[in-house]
């Protein structure tokens, strides 16, 4: 079996190839891979998540994963720069099956809408927009989650970071912003006592960490 067939083990089904076809019409805007979606929900659902908290929401794929994966009745909150992104995502949505006041989904930049999020009230905290302050939603997420809950940084890896072997970075080091933000969160991520950190090779890395109980 080759390493595709790994990525579709979990295909899209009608709702998330609606919302992956209104990202390409839009365009500026990367719906999750499938893969990467598929861990989404399954951690979601291990944490037994009813909040959790996306930055960068899209057209909706990765919102449709992790509210497949959390309980009944849950909410997510979904910050987006982009009105017309948020417009598709609350059709996304609505055509996957959920509930109006399940999706709230807050129009601004992430740092500026994250400090108005309560302290603690958080299961899970999924990173997917500006890779330059993936450091910054990694102070933010600890704040929001609860212990046991858990944090992902999709495309974590982005080109240069220290984990990658020489190769790669000399290929991808004409945006050495968004490397440094990818390395940056990596690094603090594999440091930091109170997470139990993942690296999943899916993407440009999906990065996973579990914030230890008190
Ligand atoms: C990779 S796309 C997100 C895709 C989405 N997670 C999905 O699976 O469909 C990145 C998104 O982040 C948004 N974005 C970029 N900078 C942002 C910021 N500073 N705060 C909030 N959203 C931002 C963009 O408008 C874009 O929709």
């Amino acid at each position: 079996m080759g390493l595709l067939a790994y990525a579709d083990y979990v295909p899209e089904d009608e709702p998330l190839l609606a919302a992956r076809a209104n990202a390409a019409d839009l365009g500026g805007t990367e719906p999750v891979l499938p893969a990467v979606g598929a861990v989404l929900r399954f951690l979601a659902c291990a944490v037994g998540a009813k909040t959790a908290v996306e930055i960068g929401t899209g057209c909706g794929s990765s919102g449709i994963w992790l509210l497949r994966g959390m309980r009944p009745g849950s909410t997510l909150t979904s910050v987006d720069t982009e009105p017309e992104y948020q417009r598709m995502a609350r059709k996304a949505f609505a055509q996957a099956g959920f509930a109006q006041n399940q999706c709230r989904l807050i129009l601004g930049r992430a740092l500026d809408v994250l400090p108005r999020l309560s302290d603690g009230a958080y299961d899970m905290v999924f990173c997917d927009a500006d890779v330059r302050d993936y450091p910054d939603y990694l102070t933010a997420a600890l704040r929001l989650l609860r212990p046991g809950g858990v944090v992902a940084f999709n495309n974590a890896l982005l080109a240069g970071t220290d984990l990658q072997d020489g190769a790669d970075a000399a290929e991808s080091s004409d945006d050495d912003d968004l490397a440094d933000g990818g390395s940056d969160v990596a690094a603090l991520v594999r440091s930091d006592d109170r997470l139990v950190p993942v690296l999943l090779p899916l993407g440009q890395g999906l990065l996973a960490a579990l914030k230890r109980g008190d």
